[in-house]
């Protein structure tokens, strides 16, 4: 009989009661299919008296993390607290120092310090593992660095934070505003404790430093995300970009080509009928393309206790059966750094702008564009009551610094009021 797989599970929220709750649920399923008993030996959270729902005497208390990971009777300590900093590193780091495999969810602390624990991992012949860390139950780093690893990828993309989804899709839905519903989000429960990670893009961001890493060959590097949130997204885009067939989504894309690596988290126009265009609420989807299988679509829920949970539970599996594969795909000291794209491949652009009622402001814009080489492929104006005319206008296929150039050229004609919103219309 093998010896049984021994965790420490550190962080009973969400995630690691759910995870708990598998651990007893399927322990009869989980010896079968690994061979191992999984064995929870000790837990730690912040407050020992808080109900959570469930009975924890079973297991040994731990009131500090690093001192759980330090235990010498656990084989894999399963770091489910979060943040970059603090708590989630420093025991993390204590981990691995003293001989475990880690399981984690944590994004934030892999997109910023993975290279580093990656290289301390392997120094120390352990593994770190974190398919709950990206677009929560859906397995992709399984699919990215197993199931597709005979192929060149050439570019992953994905929608990764449901709250956003959520929020795009409800304005559609609903004709609420942006404000309203980052409110109910607030109410529900579904923002981040800084929303700023959320709706920002950052927490997405993380992901997809993540996800380029391992599909690159890259070190992570989240310092070379360019970000935009969706804060500046209004009913007008959503309902201009559903007159043109296209639907509003927070998309990540990394994409190698001759120019480098560009990595983005932005919104951006879809076609309403691809799957990424149809996706709706809390779901995440992440679309991989690679020269040989060309394209998969992977699609499910990316948060929640159970789903997270699951992804836990698949890497925690995988230990028990002695799988071994480097954290990011291929050995840590083999990942390149990043050389950024100096400039992304080309793309249409939607541009909504307030342009101040004079004659020639049209004009003006339509100058400016042809000055940075941008064609104007449709225009529109709406009809308005105040001083200012909306105005819609779709280029041909431009960068995004010759867009740059023309919306800084803007500013200097007087005749736009305020910041145009620009969103990259992507092929997929
Ligand atoms: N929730 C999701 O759907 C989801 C999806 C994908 C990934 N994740 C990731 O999974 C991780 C956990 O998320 P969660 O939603 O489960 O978080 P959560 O509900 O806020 O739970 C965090 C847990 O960590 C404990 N904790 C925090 N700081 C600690 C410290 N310094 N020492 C000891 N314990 C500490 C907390 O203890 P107390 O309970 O005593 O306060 C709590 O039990 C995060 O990295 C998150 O990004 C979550």
């Amino acid at each position: 009989m093998s010896q049984p797989l021994r965790l420490g599970i550190a962080g009973l929220g969400t995630v690691g009661i759910g995870v708990v709750k598998i651990i007893r649920r399927q322990a009869a399923l989980l010896e079968a299919r690994t061979g191992r008993r999984i064995e929870l030996v000790a837990v730690s959270a912040r407050d020992a008296s808080k109900d959570r729902g469930i009975s924890l005497k079973d297991y040994a208390w731990e009131t500090d993390p690093v001192a759980l990971a330090k235990r010498d009777d656990i084989d894999v300590f399963v770091e489910l607290m979060g943040g970059h900093e603090g708590a989630a590193k420093e025991a993390t780091e204590a981990a691995l120092a003293t001989g475990k495999d880690v399981v984690t969810a944590n994004k934030a602390l892999l997109a910023i310090h993975g290279q580093a624990l990656a290289e301390q991992a392997e120094a120390a012949g352990r593994i770190i593992r974190f398919e709950a860390a990206v677009a929560g139950g859906i397995p992709v780093i399984k699919s990215l660095t197993e199931g597709l690893a005979g192929n060149e990828i050439t570019r992953v993309m994905g929608v990764m934070n449901g709250t956003c989804n959520y929020i795009l899709t409800q304005m559609e839905a609903t004709g609420q505003g942006y404000n309203a519903l980052f409110e109910e989000c607030g109410r529900l429960g579904y923002l981040e404790a800084d929303p700023n990670l959320d709706v920002g893009g950052i927490d997405a961001g993380h992901k997809l430093t993540l996800l380029s890493s391992i599909a690159f060959g890259t070190k992570p590097a989240f310092d070379k995300v360019r970000l935009e949130g969706i804060q500046r997204i209004s009913l007008e885009d959503i309902h201009h970009a559903a007159d043109m067939g296209f639907r509003i989504k927070l998309l990540g894309v990394a994409q190698r080509s001759a120019r480098g690596l560009e990595q983005r988290m932005s919104p951006c126009l879809v076609p309403a009928n691809s799957p990424l265009g149809q996706l709706e609420g809390g779901t995440n989807m992440v679309v991989i393309e690679g020269d040989a299988v060309e394209q998969v679509v992977l699609r499910g829920p990316g948060a929640g206790e159970g789903p997270t949970a699951s992804a836990v539970m698949g890497d925690v599996c995988d230990l028990a059966r002695g799988l071994k594969i480097p954290t990011f795909g291929q050995p840590a000291n083999t990942l390149e750094d990043v050389v950024p794209a100096q400039t992304g491949l080309p793309a249409p652009y939607y541009l909504r702008m307030s342009l101040l009622d004079k004659p020639g402001a049209l004009a003006k814009v339509a100058a400016v564009l042809g000055e940075a080489g941008i064609s104007i492929d449709r225009m529109r104006q709406y009809g308005h009551e105040d001083a200012t005319a909306p105005v819609l206008i779709v280029t041909h296929k431009t960068t995004r610094d010759a867009l740059d150039q023309a919306l800084t050229a803007m500013a200097e004609t007087a005749v736009v009021d305020g910041e145009p919103v620009a969103l990259r219309i992507e092929t997929v």
